[in-house]
């Protein structure tokens, strides 16, 4: 069986690979181009891909009808066009389930940092314009007993909810498609309508997938309808904020803050006024790196690739909306 994986991936999974396919591994740090992985991917049976790889017609159509499986080193799947893959009969699978505390912590992360002006602080030092200590400077807020918002509940955003609910004691909001029952007991929580959500948090995070939906749900009606002392956190997806509504929003202060994760696109243009906003913190796509989280995400994307050459169910499968 011939496999192309498009980057190198932990030991943990690629071994398992290697023990028992005709296996290339992309080798350099940066993606293949749109050619490279046309060109590696040809002939394959199985192609083990990341965010950054775009599966479509076009791949599918290039790669040829002997590839059975694509199996997608991440929880989301919006570089695939898995209605395609499903009219070909070609599995896809993710690896759900074992980054959910990782995202959480980086989502918490962000808050408290961008809450508390961590970036002007950090600045601050490293261009040596520590002075003094400044009784008017770096003035954030408060998180103990505030609101936080969550938009989308699923694994992800309830473990942020229960880390802040238990942790700060904060009131919890969220919208979800369908009621969450076991959530609403779990950490009091209520289900709401998303403009009620932005008028009363304090702390807005958003953990739904990207779809047309979500695409810019985040803009300037969004924004406006914010408090101005309000912090919004991505984890999830760039595009589900206008990077330029958000940039306008900080700037006049419609919002306080944010704390991003995931920008649109990833790395954000070199001139994006935001690599410069103090009251932006940016990372750079780093919610499931843990070694345990790494680890795990190879293993399982392993296991659907194999399942999947081998003509047996994907231990996680992805299937169209
Ligand atoms: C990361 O963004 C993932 O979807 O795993
Ligand atoms: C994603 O939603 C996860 O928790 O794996």
């Amino acid at each position: 069986m011939k496999v192309f994986v498009t980057r190198q991936i932990p030991a943990a999974g690629l071994d398992r690979i290697r023990n028992v396919c005709d296996c290339e591994v992309w080798p350099d740090r940066l993606p293949p181009s749109r050619d490279q992985l046309l060109e590696k991917s040809a002939g394959c049976d199985g192609v083990l891909s990341l965010l950054s790889d775009r599966i479509d017609a076009e791949f599918f159509d290039h790669v040829g009808p002997q590839l059975k499986v694509v199996s997608n080193f991440a929880v989301g799947y919006n570089n695939i066009d898995v209605a395609e893959a499903d009219r070909r009969g070609i599995a896809v699978g993710n690896t759900p389930g074992v980054l959910t505390d990782a995202t959480a912590d980086i989502a918490v992360g962000l808050l408290l940092a961008a809450a508390r002006c961590f970036r002007e602080g950090i600045d601050n030092v490293t261009h040596e314009q520590w002075k003094t200590w400044e009784p008017m400077g770096f003035i954030g807020q408060d998180l103990v007993g505030k609101t936080i918002g969550i938009v989308g509940m699923g694994r992800i955003g309830a473990a942020v909810a229960r880390r802040l609910h238990f942790g700060w004691g904060m009131s919890v909001l969220y919208t979800a498609r369908s009621e969450k029952p076991e959530i609403d007991d779990q950490f009091n929580a209520r289900r709401v309508e998303f403009s009620t959500l932005l008028a009363e948090s304090d702390f807005v995070s958003i953990h739904t997938d990207l779809n047309p939906q979500t695409e810019k749900l985040f803009g300037d009606e969004t924004f406006a309808q914010m408090k101005p002392t309000s912090v919004l956190v991505n984890t999830a997806r760039g595009g589900i904020v206008d990077q330029q509504a958000l940039h306008r929003a900080l700037q006049a202060g419609t919002i306080f803050a944010a704390g991003l994760d995931v920008t649109e696109p990833e790395p954000l243009a070199a001139d994006s006024p935001l690599r410069s906003m103090g009251n932006c913190v940016i990372l750079p796509h780093i919610g499931s790196g843990t070694v345990a989280s790494r680890d795990a995400m190879a293993t399982i994307a392993a296991d659907n690739l194999l399942a999947g050459l081998n003509g047996q169910p994907l231990p996680h499968r992805v299937a169209a909306n």
